[in-house]
């Protein structure tokens, strides 16, 4: 913080976005050393550039951005390892917490959080090998780092001016996709066949098969 100030005069705009993938495996077998590795990198990163960003910014007024790469991980299960999860959730309610008190100095708080973007951190040197993980979401292309930093622009820019708090998800559909209890894509029941459900109330279920064109009750 005190660099930038000191080339540009003022810190307008502050991206935290250092990160690891941080400890992993079972609760049991995960050392207190390691769970604090990851909070250090994740969150007291974050809490630390909120701290010094904030001080600087109402220094100088005229308010500014403090802008939070979380993740999706922080926003459901299933996505990260149970430290990385915790420590992005973490991070997502900082975020609203913060962005509450600062509103009132002009000073945005905001976040992204990304799906699974092609970088080192997911594929370290070996995209190939992690395809299953980046052709999981209903969108078509692969998660690139382009995606995250189109919306990052957007979101430090006087466009997103009423924008606080709010930590926007770039996932390519990801978390819509849900629990995809029954199926994804082509595959998914629902897209199989049309009609309705009464459930129990003992009127009959009308179903029509979308292929064929034949409709039972
Ligand atoms: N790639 C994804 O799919 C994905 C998904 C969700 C969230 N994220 C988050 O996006 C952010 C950027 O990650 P990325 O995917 O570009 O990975 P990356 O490995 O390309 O970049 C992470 C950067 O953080 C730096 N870093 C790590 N520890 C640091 C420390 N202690 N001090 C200073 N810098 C440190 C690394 O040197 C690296 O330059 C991270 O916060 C990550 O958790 C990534």
């Amino acid at each position: 913080m005190a660099t930038a100030e000191k080339r540009f005069g003022r810190l307008d705009i502050a991206y935290l976005n250092a990160g690891v993938g941080g400890a992993f495996g079972p609760i049991a077998e995960t050392s207190v050393e390691d769970w604090d590795y990851t909070f250090a990198v994740l969150t007291r990163s974050v809490f630390l550039g909120m701290k010094h960003a904030s001080q600087a910014m109402k220094k100088h007024g005229g308010g500014g951005v403090i802008l939070v790469t979380a993740s999706i991980a922080g926003m459901v299960g299933g996505g990260g390892s149970h430290a990385y999860s915790a420590a992005k959730a973490a991070c997502i309610s900082l975020i609203e917490n913060v962005a509450a008190e600062l509103g009132p100095d002009r000073i945005r708080v905001v976040g992204i959080a990304p799906g699974v973007i092609s970088t080192p951190l997911v594929h370290r040197g070996r995209p190939d090998k992690y395809e299953k993980q980046f052709s999981h979401q209903p969108w078509p292309d692969r998660g690139e780092p382009d995606h995250i930093a189109d919306v990052a622009a957007f979101l430090c820019s006087d466009d997103a001016r009423f924008i606080t708090g709010e930590t926007v998800k770039v996932d390519g559909g990801l978390l819509a996709q849900g629990v995809a209890l029954w199926g994804t894509g082509k595959d998914n029941t629902f897209m199989k066949s049309a009609g309705v459900n009464r459930g129990s109330t003992g009127e009959a279920m009308v179903v029509r098969n979308l292929q064929s064109g034949d409709q039972k009750q």
